[in-house]
């Protein structure tokens, strides 16, 4: 399958994302847990250069918890530090300010060298659409903080939330963009519903995601579908069998291919199938 999907605006968001990283010391990057490697803008790393950065993996609650921790450690292996988050549940969201600053020591030791007074280390949010970003800045900040006035030498207008006496967030969140050249890339963010759905084949995605399935998580198909655990050479076997055992059914009891595309898709995305990544540090496929 071969998404195509390059709306102009953006380049127009990649400069904002641009003019916005001068002001700020630290950049939190998202990246969905269940795709770290294709939820991440490939120009970031060029954009950011030598800036400090956390990797924050969101929907944690959807992914797998061993691969999630093999991410991790895949990031800190390469010096980037890594955590991982659960907005919808407000799990592990306090790290992510501990993290954060941490990466800022180096630049508090250089104000403390130069006599500098120190403030609150800057922050941003980046991440490209759907990753959670709202969500994690809404469930993060909660009640505790107020949003604070303009800075001095810090565009106008631009609104800061104040996170303890330590860390000002700047709220409205970088968007950035995935890149959609590569078919899986393409094929995984469409999997987590990264992509709209008009764009999307969702019987081929369905296919991808019972690909996954059937060589990583089988147990998770058999036991969400009811199947019955024989041998299954193809992923169209996997897929008939849910589409029948679902009674996704034409006239002559042919399987409807698209309903029953639908349906894997749609209760793959809310989680109903289990904890399932998509993707993992070392698969050759996704490098
Ligand atoms: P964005 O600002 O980066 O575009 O993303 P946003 O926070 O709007 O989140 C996109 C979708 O992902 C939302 O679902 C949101 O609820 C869901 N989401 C965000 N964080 C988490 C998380 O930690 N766990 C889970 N399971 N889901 C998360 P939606 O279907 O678009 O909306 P709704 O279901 O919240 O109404």
């Amino acid at each position: 399958m071969d998404i195509q999907w390059y709306p102009g605006h953006m380049d127009k968001a990649q400069k904002e994302v641009q003019s916005k990283l001068k002001q700020v010391d630290v950049v939190i990057e998202l990246a969905d847990a269940r795709i770290p490697r294709s939820s991440r803008n490939p120009l970031l790393e060029t954009i950011i250069q030598d800036k400090p950065s956390v990797i924050v993996l969101t929907k944690a609650d959807l992914a797998d918890p061993k691969v999630t921790e093999e991410w991790k450690q895949y990031y800190r292996d390469q010096g980037i530090e890594a955590v991982d988050v659960d907005s919808k549940h407000k799990k592990g969201l306090h790290v992510i300010k501990e993290a954060a600053l941490q990466q800022t020591e180096r630049l508090q030791a250089r104000w403390k060298r130069k006599g500098i007074k120190p403030r609150a280390i800057r922050a941003m949010i980046i991440g490209i659409p759907n990753v959670g970003k709202s969500t994690l800045i809404n469930q993060w900040i909660g009640k505790k903080t107020a949003k604070i006035g303009d800075r001095p030498g810090i565009t106008k207008n631009q609104q800061w939330l104040k996170m303890g006496k330590e860390m000002d967030l700047l709220d409205t969140p970088g968007i950035l963009w995935p890149k959609f050249e590569d078919p899986y890339v393409g094929e995984r963010l469409a999997a987590t519903g990264a992509i709209k759905d008009e764009l999307l084949d969702l019987q081929d995605i369905a296919y991808f995601i019972i690909g996954i399935c059937q060589e990583y998580y089988p147990e998770k198909l058999l036991q969400r579908f009811g199947l019955e655990d024989k041998p299954r050479e193809t992923s169209l076997e996997w897929f008939e069998d849910i589409g029948r055992k679902r009674g996704a059914l034409l006239a002559g009891a042919e399987i409807d291919y698209e309903k029953a595309g639908e349906m894997v898709v749609r209760e793959f995305r809310g989680g109903l199938l289990g904890r399932i990544s998509l993707e993992r540090p070392y698969d050759e496929a996704s490098e």
